[in-house]
């Protein structure tokens, strides 16, 4: 078995490849390492065949629709995943046949209703359900601190105890533990029964995750994260920098019409000379009476960088071929002591 371990603020995902027919399967892919997947699985001479998450993520956003998208490959996740771009729904009990590898499924509900375990060889991907010295917390939607007392003691903690553990979430740089190491020394599975088990876990007081609405909303339905949305802007749109485009705006052969894209409050404390104001929101719809000639230089600015780059993918789209970021925004205009101009638009 051909085995890879990735992490990025603590989430670790994993591919796992048949050496002998060179399938692979990558377990909860985190959107920032898409290109990484992708080179290391290429290293190692895989061919993903399988995208899966173990569970809905409330902490970090799955990858693994954006890479169906590019490699046409299914993506598994338990029956109960309400995201409507699951393609493989797997029940407990099931397999999946990765070459010569089988990674088989079990449902344990509990720190999500849909989670699940996968094993394969000598070692079991346990997502949320078991942590290294903890476990998965059970306060968040469809979270059942019953259900994962189930998972763990009837389930998962009766595997081999030389199981080896390879969890969602790892914050201590450690790569793996056994189901003998947790059942001996995680703190949370020293419970008398059930009922301490569940009073324990309610009485936790966790912290919300960061991101948490947005990482429900992009998993869950399969919508874009702004991130994504940014980075597809960025992709295809050109930038000037910000001395650039002051030394073309004080020329005498500026032929670059300035766009500022804030609010109207904003542009009148403060905008770039000659700067026209035409606020993102109502960019569509005014830009046949504010910009007539498609073939015209356009550079567009906002606040940071970001809404301005978006605007110009937006201009881009209807036909403003020659339409360009700010690279930065009027708070690094200002920051580097650039000239301002006060008032409103003419
Ligand atoms: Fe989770």
């Amino acid at each position: 078995m051909i085995f890879e371990q990735f992490s990025v603020g603590g989430c670790q995902s994993y591919l796992i490849g048949c050496a002998d027919s060179c399938a692979a399967a990558l377990i909860d892919p985190e959107i920032s390492l898409v290109e990484r997947y992708l080179g290391q699985a290429s290293r190692d001479g895989l061919r993903i065949r399988y995208l899966i998450d173990t569970h809905t993520h409330a902490d970090h956003f799955s990858a693994t629709q954006q890479l169906a998208r590019r490699l046409h490959v299914p993506v598994a996740m338990h029956s109960t995943s309400p995201a409507p771009f699951v393609t493989l729904a797997l029940d407990d009990g099931e397999m999946l046949a990765i070459g010569n590898l089988r990674l088989q499924v079990m449902h344990t509900p509990g720190h999500t209703r849909d989670s699940m375990c996968l094993r394969v060889e000598d070692r079991v991907f346990t997502g949320d359900t078991l942590l290294m010295g903890a476990t998965g917390r059970t306060d968040l939607p469809s979270g059942d601190p019953g259900a994962l007392y189930e998972s763990l003691f009837d389930r998962l903690l009766r595997l081999d105890p030389a199981t080896k553990v390879h969890p969602a979430h790892e914050y201590k740089g450690r790569d793996h533990s056994t189901i003998a190491q947790e059942l001996a020394q995680n703190p949370r599975l020293q419970v008398e029964d059930r009922s301490a088990f569940i009073d324990m876990m309610r009485s936790l007081n966790l912290k919300m995750p960061t991101h948490i609405t947005e990482a429900l909303r992009t998993n869950m339905s399969g919508g874009k994260t702004v991130a994504q949305m940014l980075a597809e802007a960025t992709a295809n749109v050109p930038f000037m920098s910000l001395a650039e485009l002051r030394s073309r705006s004080e020329s005498q052969a500026n032929e670059l019409l300035i766009l500022d894209v804030r609010e109207r409050d904003a542009y009148e404390k403060g905008h770039i000379s000659a700067a026209r104001h035409l606020p993102r929101g109502q960019l569509e719809l005014r830009v046949n009476e504010e910009l007539p000639d498609p073939t015209c230089r356009i550079v567009a600015y906002c606040e940071f960088g970001r809404i301005s780059t978006l605007a110009t993918a937006t201009l881009r789209q209807m036909g403003y071929l020659r339409a360009v970021a700010l690279d930065g925004g009027m708070q690094a205009w200002r920051e580097a002591g650039y000239p301002l101009v006060a008032g409103p638009a003419p």
